[in-house]
């Protein structure tokens, strides 16, 4: 959608910006081209970033500066999605874009950003205020912080910060070793481990939409929710990733930061203040309260698939084992599914299903929570069938694409006689609002630069889901699944439906 003049409007200037530079680590890499540019150059064309402001990429392949912004044009060009691209902007935003050649294992590479850091700073007048993006293969984190730290760049005239990218570890033990490594060149307070769900506006409203109304509040608690299920679908297949993903998998790369934490959004107690201390303590407490599967609910709690090929619209879509760059005998999960119990007061015994998974029919994550029937069933369903099968309030929070938050319920169908019919009152982003919504990578990036880590991930957040994990991986590790377990454009699994089926619930269709 075409913007109106966003220097117009006086609330996009709510988040006050210093001046500072960001040094991205993995500058050729393809989260620093989809996402990492497009976000930033969006940020200077809608002014949300000062003109002291500049951006320093470095990798392994050799580039000059000016190599570096044709390639970065090209990128923000390519991958701005529905935003406009403005030459004039670009001119003076790519002034302020640099580039260090230089390999992440060699120091010489630290002393020429080091180098390059602090002639930037006189240029653009950043203050001394930095922050390191880690961007680069997982396994260089720590050392990229540990080099950081030799090379004293964890101090500078201004602020210091680093922001390190998923995955925050590879299981519990990898994790805890990082944040250690790590808190010891950065303090806490300027480490941001990002989860771009929590950045996602949809995730955030849901704060929003619980805390911000009276009305529903009363209703969000075990007296009155069934249950819930959380899915994040992916129509897509591994896309050129295959090596990461082999060794990753679903339940690593989707629930153990995004959806663990859409969960602990939907389900955490309402924080005293919205700052980031209070916002994340509760999400930490509720992280704490999931309940850790014994290895013998494993099976019973949790499913893994690998899709198979399949042909689907005319296409022969290939199975995870012949994709580039995988193993022919993978057994790497590309769907993941559990069921979740939080032990607390307010969500004792409710269950909460979670699933994700690539090559599903669609691509669509929504969150959908069901209420308790109503005690007695007093009308007839107006249903094909005529059958009074009862359908239950869903209120589903619809976090993309087609964002929104739905209501169902039952209504008297026109005619004489009293039938029902479920239908649904619907509020949808897109027409309310009528205007772009940032980007996740938007408004994380100007919350790092603002020194706000409301909508980054702690420590004893990341600790407590990995906590969640962990068990689950162990089970998997030591149970023969017989990949591949579902076709390519299937909704996964049977066992997934029967993991739900003992429950006596079924997945709804998104
Ligand atoms: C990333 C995962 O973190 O999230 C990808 O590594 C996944 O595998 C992606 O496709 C999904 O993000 P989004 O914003 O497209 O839902």
């Amino acid at each position: 959608m075409a913007d109106a003049n966003p220097f117009q409007d006086p609330l996009r200037f709510e988040r006050r910006v210093p001046p500072c530079a960001i040094v991205i680590f993995g500058a050729n890499g393809d989260l620093t081209k989809r996402k990492l540019l497009p976000a930033l150059y969006r940020l200077a064309y809608e002014r949300r970033i000062p003109q002291t402001f500049a951006i320093l990429g470095n990798s392994r392949t050799h580039l000059s500066d000016e190599d570096f912004r044709a390639k970065m044009k090209e990128s923000v060009q390519k991958f701005l999605e529905d935003a406009p691209f403005d030459e004039s902007v670009w001119e003076s935003f790519s002034k302020g874009l640099y580039y260090v050649t230089g390999d992440l294992q060699d120091p010489a590479c630290y002393e020429a950003i080091a180098k390059k850091l602090s002639e930037v700073e006189k240029d653009h007048q950043t203050g001394g205020n930095a922050i390191f993006y880690l961007s680069t293969q997982p396994s260089f984190y720590a050392d990229v912080v540990q080099r950081l730290g030799d090379q004293k760049l964890n101090h500078g005239a201004g602020w210091r910060r680093v922001i390190i990218e998923k995955p925050f570890g590879h299981d519990l033990e990898s994790a805890r070793k990082l944040n250690t490594d790590i808190q010891g060149v950065f303090r806490e307070t300027e480490i941001y481990r990002i989860d771009h769900y929590l950045g996602k506006e949809t995730v955030q409203n849901i704060l929003a939409f619980r805390f911000g109304n009276g009305i529903f509040e009363p209703l969000w608690n075990r007296r009155y929710v069934n249950h819930v299920q959380i899915t994040a679908a992916e129509s897509i297949g591994v896309e050129g990733r295959g090596a990461y993903y082999q060794e990753a998998g679903a339940l690593r790369d989707m629930i153990q930061n995004h959806l663990l934490q859409v969960m602990a959004t939907v389900t955490m107690e309402p924080p005293t203040v919205y700052d980031a201390d209070n916002v994340r303590d509760e999400r930490a407490k509720l992280l704490r309260s999931v309940r850790i599967m014994k290895p013998e609910e494993v099976p019973l709690y949790s499913v893994a698939g690998q899709y198979g090929p399949a042909k689907v619209g005319g296409d022969d879509l290939p199975g995870f084992r012949q994709e580039h760059g995988v193993d022919p005998e993978a057994r790497t999960d590309t769907y993941a599914a559990a069921t979740f119990f939080v032990d607390n007061w307010r969500w004792a015994g409710v269950p909460f299903y979670i699933r994700t998974g690539k090559r599903l029919p669609k691509r669509v994550t929504d969150i959908a929570i069901q209420f308790n029937a109503a005690p007695l069933s007093l009308f007839r369903q107006d249903t094909k069938s005529g059958l009074m099968t009862p359908r239950p309030n869903l209120l589903i929070l619809r976090i993309q694409p087609e964002e929104g938050i739905s209501l169902r319920f039952l209504s008297k169908s026109p005619g004489s006689g009293m039938r029902v019919r479920p239908v649904s009152m619907d509020f949808n982003y897109g027409s309310s609002f009528g205007e772009r919504s940032p980007t996740a990578y938007e408004t994380l990036l100007v919350d790092a630069m603002a020194g706000d880590a409301t909508l980054y991930t702690r420590q004893d957040m990341v600790d407590a889901s990995w906590q969640v994990v962990q068990p689950i991986l162990d089970g998997w590790a030591n149970q023969k699944f017989d990949f591949p377990n579902y076709a390519a454009g299937s909704w996964g699994p049977k066992a997934s439906d029967e993991m739900l089926a003992r429950q006596g619930h079924v997945w709804r269709v998104p």
